[in-house]
């Protein structure tokens, strides 16, 4: 199975010209390795303007209405119109404007109805003593794909962030620790969809870079990586990316 490596671009770069050079620069690149799926997650305003191939786009939200009075909202099938293959639901940086468990779970199912993979993203705020941590996290998976049929378990990506390890500042997850929460998680999907959860692909976000990749996918044994800074670099981003290949 291929590596998933998603770049999540947030709110950056500032203009459609810097965002189509720097996806150019990807695109030629992550078109030639083989071990690995690249795919980029622009501001959802410049996802129309990118001529990428097919999978190669994927959003940073989704609205969990189909259509209708909701002003400043997309939904999952003009996601789909323009192209996209993957969204990311439940970030925690939209967590944290108030995004809830409910309503990351209604936007991971209309992404599914729309034939869109959800990238359905959990982590802990904090690490305490007690681990504490390690129940909350299994509530944001078993609150994220409530009602999600058995069947389409495998077509959900659960991407692990803890958010003391995200942006600026903050330090990456150790590998070994991130094979830990792996098998935690892979646990937590049996428990909840069976067998069939097995399937479901599990990424690694928070402060991975060129040099912290490999062990993510080799230590930490995760089907690949969700990253922030580093994929807004192309040259950066095509070194995380080569490696992974390398596997
Ligand atoms: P980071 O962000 O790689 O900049 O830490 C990761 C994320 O928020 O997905």
């Amino acid at each position: 199975m291929k590596k998933l490596i998603v770049g999540n671009w947030k709110m950056n770069p500032g203009t459609l010209a810097e965002a189509k050079k720097a996806f150019e620069k990807i695109r030629s690149g992550a078109v030639r390795l083989r071990g690995v799926e690249t795919v980029i997650c622009p501001p959802a305003v410049y996802l129309a303007a990118f001529s990428a191939p097919k999978g190669m786009l994927g959003a940073q939200d989704v609205f969990y209405e189909v259509e209708g009075a909701h002003t400043g909202e997309l939904s999952a099938p003009q996601l789909k119109s323009a192209g996209v293959k993957y969204v990311i639901v439940g970030h925690s940086e939209r967590r944290a404007l108030g995004e809830s468990d409910e309503v990351v779970n209604k936007k991971v199912r209309a992404a599914l109805a729309a034939s869109l993979i959800p990238i359905l993203c959990v982590g802990e705020r904090v690490r305490d003593p007690e681990h504490r941590y390690l129940h909350d996290v299994r509530e944001q998976l078993r609150a994220g794909v409530r009602g999600v049929l058995r069947a389409s378990l495998p077509k959900v990506v659960v991407a692990y962030e803890p958010v003391w390890a995200i942006g600026k500042g903050a330090k990456a997850l150790d590998a070994s620790e991130a094979l830990h929460m792996n098998l935690y998680i892979k646990k937590a999907l049996a428990d909840i969809g069976g067998d069939m959860a097995g399937k479901t692909r599990i990424l690694y976000g928070g402060s991975v870079d060129a040099a912290n990749a490999v062990s993510f996918l080799t230590e930490g044994k995760m089907d690949g990586l969700l990253v922030g800074r580093e994929s807004l670099t192309p040259a950066k981003f095509l070194a995380l990316i080569s490696h992974a290949d390398e596997i």
